[in-house]
């Protein structure tokens, strides 16, 4: 990829990062034996529920499925096949629901920012397990739409993406080829007074 450069051909610890960050992988393996309990749920939810959103809109909903309970089985149908086996084994998976439009509207916006909001929602659920100890793989190979079905999302929400967590099945250094490798901070840079960016 463009960018890529040796500064960084795999994500390895930078200066100043936090540990939380630098270390956080997304696992392609979990622990079948683990479990994330209700309390660490309740504590991901309200992970969630402490992320900021554009004018405090919140446009995020869960369905959460922790490993053999009854949402779980209504979820696992819809696992892709590239998913199916690691994120089958994970203890919890959570499907993340955008608001996008104002209900019985033809296509009004909620919120101008509904996926932004979300993803950032995610991402506060994503550091808040590895806080209490927990991996995290976000991913969308499943059914969207087939999920959306089955959970009755009406049109004006949609299914956007999904999350594994658990115990990690392996270590950071044994993910896929390449599938940790970063642009460099150049690149990402569009513009930064004093410092040279690969757009100059
Ligand atoms: C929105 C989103 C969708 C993703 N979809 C998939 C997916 O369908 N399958 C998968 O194996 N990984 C998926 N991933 C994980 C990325 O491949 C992974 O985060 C990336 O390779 C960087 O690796 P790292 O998280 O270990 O640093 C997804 C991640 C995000 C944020």
């Amino acid at each position: 990829m463009a960018g890529m450069t040796s500064e960084c051909p795999e994500f390895a610890a930078t200066r100043g990062l936090h540990p939380v960050l630098s270390d956080r992988f997304s696992p392609l393996d979990f622990d079948a034996g683990s479990e994330v309990s209700d309390a660490e749920v309740d504590t991901l939810l309200d992970a969630a529920r402490s992320a900021p959103s554009a004018g405090n809109s919140q446009p995020w909903s869960f369905v959460v499925a922790r490993r053999d309970d009854a949402v779980h089985r209504r979820v696992l149908p819809y696992l892709a096949s590239s998913s199916a086996g690691w994120a089958g084994r994970a203890g919890l998976l959570v499907v993340h629901l955008c608001h996008l439009f104002v209900e019985d509207t033809p296509d009004w916006p909620y919120s101008e920012f509904s996926h932004y909001d979300v993803g950032q929602a995610a991402a506060y659920m994503t550091v808040q397990a590895l806080a209490l100890g927990l991996s995290v793989r976000q991913f969308r190979a499943f059914d969207r739409d087939g999920l959306a079905r089955e959970f009755d999302v009406p049109d004006h929400w949609e299914v956007a993406t999904m999350s594994a967590y658990g115990i990690a099945g392996h270590g950071i250094g044994e993910s896929l080829p390449g599938s940790r490798s970063r642009r460099s901070r150049a690149d990402i840079t569009w513009a930064r007074a004093g410092v040279a960016t690969t757009r100059e």
